[in-house]
C-alpha cells in the first residue's frame, strides 16, 4: 500500500538532529512544508494550531514532545527528572482536550519512564525517545489492520462518504477511515468517495480531497450541507469516519458535523462505520456526555478563509470543534482487533482483551 501519499510521514523524528519533523497541515494543499521543532513549546503550539492534527498524529507528536521537553531537563537524578517529566506532561496535555490519544500517549510515556526506575538520567531520556518511536511504529500497523477489517465491510464500486480527515497525515501512516479506501484502491475496488469539506477548518477540502486525489482515488468534494442530497440520490452506500474519543457505550466524538451525517445516514438506511484505534477508545468515559468538547476561536468561522470578514463585526459565535454521535447511529466501530457492534458496552472491552 505505497503511493505518493502513503510515503509522506506527517510526524517523525529526525534521528541525527533530534528534531520533530512535522508536515504543516495548515498549509495544505497549496504548500508542502515540513517544520523542524526542537522545543516542547513548539510542539504544544503545533498541536493547538492544528499544524499537526488528527487524533493518532496528535498523540505521536505529544510523545515526541514529551521526549524533547524531558531531554532538556538538567536533572541529575531519576527522581528530579521525573518531577520535570511531570511538568512536561501536564503542559503538553493542555494543548487540546478532546482527542484521548494525546493523554493516552503521554500516559504511555509515563509508564515507560517508571519502568526505567533506577536507570541513569541519560538512559531514561533515551528510553523516552524509544517509546515515542514505538508509538509511531505501532500506529502504522494498527491503521493497516483497521483498513483490512473495514475493507471486509465494503463492496467494489461503493460510494463512500467521509467527514473531516482521517487519512494518512492524521496518523503515522495509512489513516483510519481512509485506510480501507487505500487498500481497496490497490485491489481494484473502484470506490467513489465523497468528501465533506468540513467547515470551519476545511479538513475535508484541504486534506482529504488532496490525499485521495494524490493517491488516484475517485474523490468528489461536497459542501457539508450536501450530504443529504448525495444520500438521497443513492450515491452513498457507506459512511466511514474517524474519531477522537469513543466512550464505553459507543458514543463517539469526531469532527463537528459527524453526528448530523450519521443521523442522515440512519434516515437513508446507510451504514455508518467509525474507524478507531484502541488508543482512541476511552472506557473511562461512560457516555459521550463525559467527553470534553473543544471550543475554538470565533475567527475560524467569521473570517479565516475570506479576504474580508463574512460576518458582522463582534457577532456572537459558537465554535465547537467536535460533536458526539450517539451510539444508536453507529453501525460498527472498526478497531485493529476487529469490528465492535452494539451493545458496545459489551463488544468494546472484548476488543481490548484480544490486544495481548
Ligand atoms: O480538529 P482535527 O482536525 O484534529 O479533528 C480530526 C478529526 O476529527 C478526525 O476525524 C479524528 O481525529 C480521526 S484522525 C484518524
Amino acid at each position: 500500500m505505497e503511493n505518493l501519499v502513503q510515503v509522506i510521514q506527517s510526524v517523525k523524528l529526525d534521528d541525527e538532529n533530534d528534531r520533530l519533523i512535522l508536515l504543516d497541515q495548515t498549509l495544505l494543499p497549496n504548500q508542502k512544508v515540513f517544520l523542524e521543532l526542537k522545543e516542547m513549546k513548539d510542539v504544544w503550539d503545533a498541536i493547538y494550531h492544528l499544524r499537526v492534527r488528527g487524533a493518532p498524529a496528535i498523540g505521536i507528536a505529544a510523545a515526541y514532545g514529551a521526549y524533547l521537553g524531558t531531554k532538556q531537563s538538567g536533572a541529575e537524578s531519576y527522581e528530579e527528572l521525573y518531577e520535570d517529566f511531570q511538568k512536561v506532561k501536564e503542559y503538553l496535555a493542555s494543548s487540546r482536550p478532546t482527542a484521548v490519544n494525546l493523554f493516552w500517549a503521554l500516559d504511555r510515556m509515563e509508564k515507560r519512564f517508571k519502568k526505567e526506575e533506577g536507570k541513569s538520567v541519560a538512559e531514561v531520556k533515551l528510553a523516552l525517545r524509544d517509546e515515542a518511536e514505538t508509538i509511531r511504529e505501532e500506529d502504522a500497523k494498527v491503521c493497516e489492520s483497521i483498513g483490512e477489517h473495514a475493507l471486509e465491510l465494503l463492496k467494489p464500486g461503493m460510494g463512500i462518504l467521509t467527514h473531516c480527515n482521517a487519512g494518512t497525515i492524521a496518523t503515522a501512516k495509512y489513516g483510519t477511515a481512509l485506510a480501507p479506501i487505500y487498500l481497496g484502491q490497490e485491489r481494484g475496488y473502484d470506490f467513489k468517495v465523497f468528501a465533506d469539506e468540513t467547515r470551519p477548518l476545511l479538513q475535508g477540502a484541504r486534506l482529504t480531497a488532496w490525499e485521495l486525489k494524490e493517491a488516484g482515488v475517485d474523490v468528489t468534494l461536497i459542501c457539508d450541507n450536501m450530504a443529504s442530497i448525495v444520500m438521497k440520490e443513492g450515491k452513498i452506500q457507506a459512511v466511514l469516519v474517524g474519531c477522537d474519543r469513543v466512550a464505553a457505550n459507543g458514543d463517539t466524538a469526531n469532527k463537528i458535523g459527524t453526528s448530523g451525517v450519521a443521523i442522515l445516514a440512519k434516515h437513508y438506511n446507510i451504514p455508518v462505520y467509525v474507524c478507531a484505534p484502541l488508543s482512541t477508545v476511552d472506557l473511562e468515559c461512560k457516555t459521550g456526555d463525559d467527553i470534553h468538547i473543544e471550543l475554538r476561536p470565533s475567527e475560524e468561522i467569521t473570517s479565516k478563509w475570506y479576504s474580508e470578514p463574512m460576518a458582522p463585526e463582534d457577532v456572537k459565535t459558537y465554535n465547537p470543534a467536535f460533536d458526539v454521535t450517539d451510539h444508536q447511529f453507529i453501525t460498527g466501530i472498526v478497531t485493529e482487533n476487529g469490528v465492535a457492534y452494539a451493545p458496545f458496552t459489551e463488544s468494546l472491552p472484548k476488543m481490548f482483551k484480544q490486544d495481548k
